[in-house]
């Protein structure tokens, strides 16, 4: 199926926050639109904050006046839903309330010619449903656009049960037209994006309330050893408590409250104490004018280390080579032996549990890094057995590599171990109940949320079996439905197949 020409009118209903925002994306892609809104005024409103956000690309070299002139001029104002009656495509981005989209869409269907493709911007409702008293619901698909929308590229195209195929491949073929990564979508609870995020925030949650670490600890941990643009806790605060913290139920509501979607009672804490993030200058974090910020736990200089042996396979051993660092190799399942304490990746267990299956004291465990020569800080955790001596003894080890050293409690999964296993786990899933593809997904996720990797790619690196093996020990911790292993990844890691062939 082909994109809609260009001679397509594209009429957008709501000027607010998307409205505007997807009126400049289609008339920057040459359409002519029409934009309308319910509110006296806000239509106009809409449009002048696109001018004024475009004058000021003009000013600084970045624009031609005369596209400039010829893309505001591409979108005109329209005083009626009547006045929509030309369009090919509209796109509804008004309040998210089911019974006032349905209201909408049933009048569009009616205004417009039968060839008419109804979009929805939804965030949160089912695109079945909205089409569900539609005399055409074949017609209607969702268009999800991501804030703001001219500058994030992923576009969620959200098929309903009735939803013609041939609609939601012209709306993928339009999105990708327009310059966006679309991916395609069964309608279900979060679609992609905001379903497979939930683990972002319920982990570094989950790891706070459980005494691992401060949030600017978790933040710094998830930035520069996960490669995570921002940290959970920063990023809440961003989003704000009350709208992270709605999306969090709505989820978990509508997934008839499966433990996966659980919210947390830290942040209900702090919506119920209007502490909503930076928009009300508290959150997780003070923004109060002088505030003292935070730091992460950073440890102390330590010595470097004597002897370091390597046993099998160890993601770490590229950044010891790069650094010179001297080891002696033998076989084994992927630890390292520094001065006599046994250092091994985080696998889901408490370095506690570790020690005493192994009947072993000195054992510290260590989280995963995105790319290890890139990491900047690691999370380590000692098990109860070891002596004090075993600390810092890691510590200075992972000193010597250069890197900023965080000494968390002993949590199971440390912080990005964790957080990674329970978003690939979620990832595999949606991918089991066929909401989409194992790329789609992916690319979702690094263009929805910018995440550093796709979720199924990443678990691809670090191993499916290891993975499953994170999320069994995690689930044999906690007992927890939360932690159940997909059953997708549990068939890759028998069958030997992948994700990605
Ligand atoms: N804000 C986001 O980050 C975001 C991201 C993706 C999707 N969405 C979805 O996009 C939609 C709009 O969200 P927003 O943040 O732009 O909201 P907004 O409040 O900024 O704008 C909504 C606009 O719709 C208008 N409106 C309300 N009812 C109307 C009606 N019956 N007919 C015509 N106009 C009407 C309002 O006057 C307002 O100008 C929602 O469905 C939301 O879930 C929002």
């Amino acid at each position: 199926m082909t994109a809609l020409p260009n001679s397509t009118v594209i009429a957008v209903i709501g000027a607010g926050t998307m409205g505007a925002g997807i009126a400049q994306v289609a008339a920057a892609a040459g359409h002519s639109v029409l934009l309308y809104d319910a509110m006296d005024g806000a239509a106009a409103k809409g449009r002048d904050g696109v001018a004024r956000t475009l004058s000021k690309r003009v000013a600084s070299g970045k624009m031609d006046q005369a596209d400039y002139d010829a893309l505001i001029g591409r979108i005109a104002l329209a005083d009626s839903l009547a006045a929509l009656a030309p369009a090919g495509l509209v796109i509804e981005a008004i309040v998210e309330r089911l019974d006032v989209k349905q209201s909408v869409f049933s009048q569009l269907e009616d205004l417009c010619g039968p060839e008419v493709i109804l979009a929805t911007n939804t965030s949160s409702l089912s695109v079945t449903a909205i089409g569900a008293g539609l005399k055409r619901p074949d017609r209607l698909v969702g268009m999800h656009f991501f804030n703001p929308a001219p500058l994030m590229a992923l576009v969620e195209v959200i098929s309903g049960i009735a939803t013609d195929p041939a609609v939601a491949q012209a709306i993928y073929a339009t999105a990708a037209a327009w310059g966006k990564k679309p991916v395609q979508a069964k309608s279900t609870p979060g679609f992609i994006v905001n379903r497979v995020a939930r683990p972002f925030y319920a982990e570094a949650q989950r790891v706070y309330q459980e005494g691992a670490a401060s949030p600017a600890t978790i933040d710094a941990v998830m930035r520069d050893c996960g490669g995570f643009r921002m940290g959970p806790f920063e990023l809440m605060d961003l989003i704000g408590h009350d709208v992270n913290f709605a999306v969090t139920n709505s989820v978990f509501d509508a997934y008839f409250k499966d433990e996966r979607f659980l919210p947390s009672l830290v942040q209900k804490d702090l919506v119920d104490a209007g502490w909503l993030g930076r928009k009300t200058g508290r959150g997780f974090y003070d923004y109060a004018d002088g505030a003292e910020q935070p730091q992460p736990h950073t440890a102390a200089p330590c010595p470097a280390p004597q002897a370091v042996q390597v046993q099998g396979v160890v993601a770490l051993t590229a950044l010891l080579d790069a650094k010179g660092v001297a080891y002696t190799r033998d076989g084994g399942e992927g630890t390292l032996t520094v001065d006599g304490v046994l250092l091994l990746p985080s696998d889901g267990r408490m370095a506690t549990e570790v020690a005493f299956e192994e009947h072993e004291t000195e054992v510290v465990v260590y989280d995963l890094a995105l790319d290890w020569l890139t990491a900047k800080r690691v999370a380590i955790a000692a098990a109860d057995q070891a002596s004090p001596q075993a600390l810092i003894t890691a510590t200075g080890f992972f000193q010597s590599l250069g890197l900023a050293v965080s000494v968390v409690e002993d949590v199971a999964g440390l912080i990005v171990t964790r957080t990674v296993a329970m978003l690939a786990n979620e990832a595999a899933d949606a991918v089991l109940q066929q909401v989409a593809t194992a790329a789609d997904v992916d690319l979702a996720m690094t263009k929805g949320v910018n995440y550093p990797r796709g979720p199924l790619a990443w678990a691809e690196e670090i191993g499916l079996d290891g993975l499953l093996f994170t999320l069994e020990s995690l689930f044999e911790t906690f007992k927890e439905d939360r932690y159940r292993p997909s059953a997708l990844l549990r068939r890759k890691v028998m069958g030997g197949t992948r994700f990605y062939d």
